[in-house]
């Protein structure tokens, strides 16, 4: 099967943070986790370039907006190739490949009859070059939210495309498909708001020559920055080497971005006759300690914040971390140095560590090799485990996942106080059960590298070299219990998880 996921193309004028992180990392977790199961994946990031602020920040730099969005673009993509994010391309809205195809995207609703030339009427921001809605204006008096001048009336021509065409399509879509917007409650916010009735959207800004995409034929245009970055899903497979890809399986975004990719996206793709994507995931918000991230306060966890972490405890433990706490789902998630270090603490060192470390210590002290096992005591418990794993993961439910793996791990860590191997050890009666009793936890730990490969692939990588078996990035078969060939020599057992002094 293929599967293809997404995540937001970034605005090119930000430094990453712990935001773009967050999504792309999860994405690099499920892409992972589809390899694993055998699947023809791609897995897309990039950066959405053609906002007027770039031009701006660019002129006060000195460059010109292509060699300020070269820089930026670069630095997001050094930053997710430092966190070993595994995207199979990574597309920036300034390139060629990119934009011949929204030209023809545009062209092909013209032909359609889904974009037409109108005009606009609204309140205009001229700083901010934005228009405000009616109810917008009204509530900041006719000034602008963020200068403070007076708004000005303002007409404009238009390219406008016919969302309201569409209304009942994606009303139609909404209740027929239930999964295409997750989770329910952002569903719904979307269905109430197609229900107040959907107005046809400007497409285009005016400005010959400017920053962004020309309007095919008519060139005193360019295509609204919005419009050109949803594009990026399908222009970038829509090659005849990826067009097996199409339709995406899972955008990942933000709820902030919800409006675009439920219905502007969908309607955009209705009107070129092409399939949906299967599903639009928005999850909520990072927050840092106990307080939204703002500009103003200045508290984003940025990179220097993140690099810091990664020094001391490891990129893993950051994914972990992410993938654990984060906030898929309804709730946002707080980001604080205290959470951060309790999870470590607990989660990694004490619980999933420790296992791991006198696991293979005994099996290395008491026998040297993996020995034969004639019961196996934590299996039933492991395939619960590997199942409840797979249905969560299946679900886009990491956290879920995680709690299953950690459930498992408390089981075992009691199941080692239970059975007292080191009392075993001394007992020549005895050595049946201690066979049984090491391989059961060794196939458990084997276990725990394949599960946690797509969370924490380097440190799934040392759990097999400690325990000796093949260097390989694990696959879904080898979930099975009982996989963990006999007589293989764990090597070199150390801390996977030390403690971290701060
Ligand atoms: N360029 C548009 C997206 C176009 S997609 C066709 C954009 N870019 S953005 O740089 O502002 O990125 C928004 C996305 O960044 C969110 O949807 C989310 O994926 C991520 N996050 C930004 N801040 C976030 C948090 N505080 N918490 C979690 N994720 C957030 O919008």
């Amino acid at each position: 099967m293929k599967f293809y996921i997404t995540t937001p193309i970034y605005y090119v004028n930000d430094r990453p943070h712990i935001g773009h992180i967050y999504t792309t990392t999860i994405a690099d977790i499920f892409a992972r986790y589809h390899r694993m199961l055998g699947d023809d994946v791609f897995f897309l990031t990039g950066t959405d370039e053609h906002a007027t602020k770039v031009v701006v920040a660019a002129a006060e730099q000195g460059l010109t907006a292509q060699e300020w969005a070269d820089r930026n673009a670069a630095a997001f993509q050094e930053t997710f190739r430092k966190l070993g994010i595994s995207n199979d391309d990574f597309i920036r809205t300034s390139q060629e490949r990119h934009k011949r195809k929204v030209q023809q995207y545009v062209r092909e609703l013209m032909a359609r009859g889904d974009v037409y030339l109108g005009e606009y009427e609204g309140w205009y921001d001229a700083g901010q070059e934005e228009y405000l809605t009616e109810s917008k204006a009204k509530e900041y008096e006719y000034k602008s939210p963020i200068s403070g001048r007076p708004l000005v009336r303002k007409r404009e021509k238009n390219y406008f495309f016919r969302l309201s065409r569409y209304e009942g399509a994606l009303q139609r879509l909404l209740e027929e498909q239930p999964d295409f917007v997750r989770p329910d409650i952002r569903r719904n916010e979307v269905m109430q708001r197609i229900a107040e009735g959907l107005n046809d959207v400007p497409i285009s800004r005016l400005g010959a020559g400017e920053w962004g995409i020309p309007v095919p034929g008519d060139e005193q245009h360019v295509i609204y920055v919005w419009i050109d970055a949803l594009f990026n899903y399908l222009s970038t497979v829509d090659t005849p080497e990826r067009e097996r890809y199409w339709p995406a399986d899972v955008h990942l975004i933000a709820k902030d971005i919800l409006w675009f990719h439920a219905v502007i996206w969908p309607a955009l793709l209705m009107a070129l006759g092409r399939p949906l994507p299967r599903q639009v995931y928005a999850h909520s918000f990072w927050i840092a300690e106990g307080q939204k991230m703002s500009k103003s306060l200045g508290n984003f966890v940025d990179l220097e914040k993140i690099d810091g972490y990664v020094s001391r405890y490891g990129l893993d433990a950051l994914r972990f971390f992410l993938a654990s706490q984060g906030p898929l789902g309804i709730n946002d998630s707080d980001f604080a140095d205290a959470k951060f270090r309790e999870v470590y603490e607990a989660q990694l060192k004490n619980d999933l560590g420790n296992l791991i470390n006198r696991s293979l210590a005994m099996l290395q002290r008491y026998r040297g090799a993996v020995p034969a096992a004639t019961s196996h005591p934590l299996r039933a418990e492991a395939e619960n485990m590997v199942a409840s794993y797979r249905a969560c993961m299946d679900g886009l439910d990491l956290t879920g996942a995680l709690r299953a793996v950690g459930s498992f791990v408390t089981r075992a860590n009691q199941f080692v106080e239970e059975s007292a191997p080191w009392k075993l050890a001394r007992e020549t009666a005895e050595a049946g059960r201690l066979d049984d009793v090491l391989y059961s936890l060794a196939e458990s730990v084997r276990l725990l590298a394949v599960v946690l490969e797509p969370v924490m692939p380097s440190s799934a990588a040392k759990i097999r070299a400690q325990l000796g078996i093949a260097q390989r990035p694990g696959a879904w078969a080898e979930t099975s219990w009982g996989g963990l060939p006999v007589g293989a020599k764990p090597g070199e057992v150390t801390p996977l998880f030390p403690k971290v002094e701060t």
